[in-house]
């Protein structure tokens, strides 16, 4: 046969004039990017998007390929990015992801990915010890925070549930406990679980978006009289939608009287634990049984990356065993570095070359600095939004996720939604700003999540700035 063209495809010099060129564009990008004098997102209509790639698959030169890409993306670091809750990547962890990509070691035995291994392991300790937990902790990281909350919460199930739901389903009613306010993800991870509308009790919410603890024990006790076993309740730090963080000491006081399992879902804010400013808001994490932490929201890591840390490392080991019994007999030693046991992957990417570097190269601190910043500047944004008789904060900051709206004295709740939703879209459509939009209780709001650390008060009083002139059009009808 003639394989001309896997030789093509396989050639070193090739590899490297495409690498040589990308490394080229991606520099200039994020020097470009970083000015925030381009637009963060050249927004497309989503037939408009297909229809190029279809037309660029027969005839675009390939030399466009990757530039394409960069117009026809959104820039994370640009610091007019204030959206979803997505990481500006350290540059580095690019590099790192580029020998991911090319060695595509599987991790799934010690053996397709050795040091990746060793280094998941010495970031998972790390992190462990941070949350709190003893040298007993272990833990694995996986592909998102959705994933792995799955995953504790089915370790939570094996430890808690004396009948062996993993080999013999169910044979009675589960529940779990979570504030009305958790990321749906929770939601989705109980219904896959098999649990039901009934096994998930949601929790309210107070005034200030954080679970309502005084309603736990009758929530509770309603399930038990209802002959539904309750196994674990979820801690958001924060929820996704005001970025708001539960009481973890009070939820951990009552898992602990009901020998609950404590999971925390931290995908958001549990990278809080580095910073020395904010990490009192994660207070009674360490009497939890695990935690989620993205590394690709708030550590600078590109997607998709999650440590699942466990108190107890047994925990880790049980999740996936097919037998209800631990893996290990006394004697054997623990096989820490056989991952695929103890993840819901298989096959999953060398991620922690990600943890890794970062640490090697700047250390813990750099993850203090980057929350720090961006909680400090979200406290700083809402001062601004407060003194704005134009402008209404749906709640007083926790984390760097803001939520606001224009307000006028003139319109009713129904005309403000409409008015704060159109000048989202006005705004996507311009593109100079990339930011979300939420409702809350019935009110639009506008959603900022402040992620890049380069963005300014500046940047953000000419934000506001830019929402009122929008405002001031559409309600004057004046298109000037
Ligand atoms: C609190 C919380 N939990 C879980 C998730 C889901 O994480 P992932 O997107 O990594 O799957 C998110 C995502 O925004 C989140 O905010």
């Amino acid at each position: 046969m003639d394989k001309k063209l896997l030789d093509s495809v396989y050639d070193a010099s090739t590899f490297k004039n495409h690498g040589d060129q990308l490394v080229q564009l991606l520099a200039h990008h994020l020097n470009n990017a970083s000015r925030g004098s381009s637009k963060t997102i050249d927004w497309n209509l989503p037939e408009d998007e297909l229809a190029f790639w279809n037309s660029f698959l027969e005839t675009g030169k390939m030399d466009d390929f990757f530039p394409e890409i960069l117009k026809r993306t959104t820039h994370v670091h640009n610091p007019k990015y204030v959206g979803h809750q997505v990481a500006v990547p350290a540059p580095i962890t690019a590099l790192t992801g580029l020998i991911a990509s090319m060695l595509n070691n599987g991790m799934a035995v010690y053996e397709m990915g050795m040091s990746p291994t060793a280094m998941e392991r010495i970031v998972c300790d790390l992190l462990g010890q941070n949350i709190g937990y003893s040298e007993n902790s272990r833990g694995i990281l996986t592909s998102g925070g959705t994933l792995a909350n799955l995953t504790a919460l089915l370790a939570a199930r094996k430890a808690k549930v004396e009948s062996n739901v993993w080999n013999n389903g169910h044979t009675g009613p589960l529940a779990i406990m979570v504030s009305e306010e958790a990321h749906y993800c929770v939601d989705r991870a109980a219904k896959i679980m098999g649990l039901g509308d009934a096994g998930i009790i949601k929790v309210p919410v107070t005034e200030d978006f954080t679970m309502d603890v005084s309603q736990l024990e009758t929530r509770y006790q309603q399930a038990i009289a209802n002959g539904v076993q309750v196994f674990a309740i979820v801690g958001s730090a924060p929820s996704t939608a005001t970025g708001i963080y539960d009481n973890l000491v009070a939820i951990g006081q009552f898992a602990g009287k009901h020998n609950l399992w404590f999971h925390v879902d931290g995908a958001h804010g549990g990278a809080a634990i580095f910073s020395k400013k904010y990490k009192h808001l994660l207070q009674g994490i360490e009497h939890s049984d695990s935690v989620v932490i993205d590394g690709h929201k708030m550590l600078m890591m590109p997607t998709i990356t999650t440590a699942l840390i466990f108190k107890e490392g047994q925990h880790s080991h049980t999740t996936f065993s097919q037998k209800a019994d631990y893996l290990l007999t006394d004697t054997d030693e623990e096989d820490w570095y056989n991952g695929g046991k103890r993840t819901f992957e298989c096959t999953k990417s060398m991620m922690s070359l990600h943890w890794y570097i970062l640490l090697k190269m700047y250390g813990e601190e750099v993850f203090d600095q980057n929350v720090t910043q961006l909680y400090d500047l979200a406290e700083a944004f809402a001062q601004l939004i407060q003194n704005d008789l134009h402008f209404e904060l749906a709640i007083q900051p926790m984390s760097n996720i803001l939520c606001f709206r224009y307000v006028d004295e003139n319109l009713n709740l129904e005309e403000l939604n409409q008015l704060n939703q159109t000048i989202r879209q006005i705004l996507l459509e311009d593109g100079e700003y990339y930011l979300v939009q939420t409702k809350l209780r019935g009110i639009h709001y506008l959603r900022t999540t402040l992620m890049n650390p380069f963005t300014t008060m500046e940047h953000l009083g000419q934000l506001i700035h830019k929402i009122k002139q929008e405002a001031h059009k559409l309600l004057t009808n004046n298109p000037s």
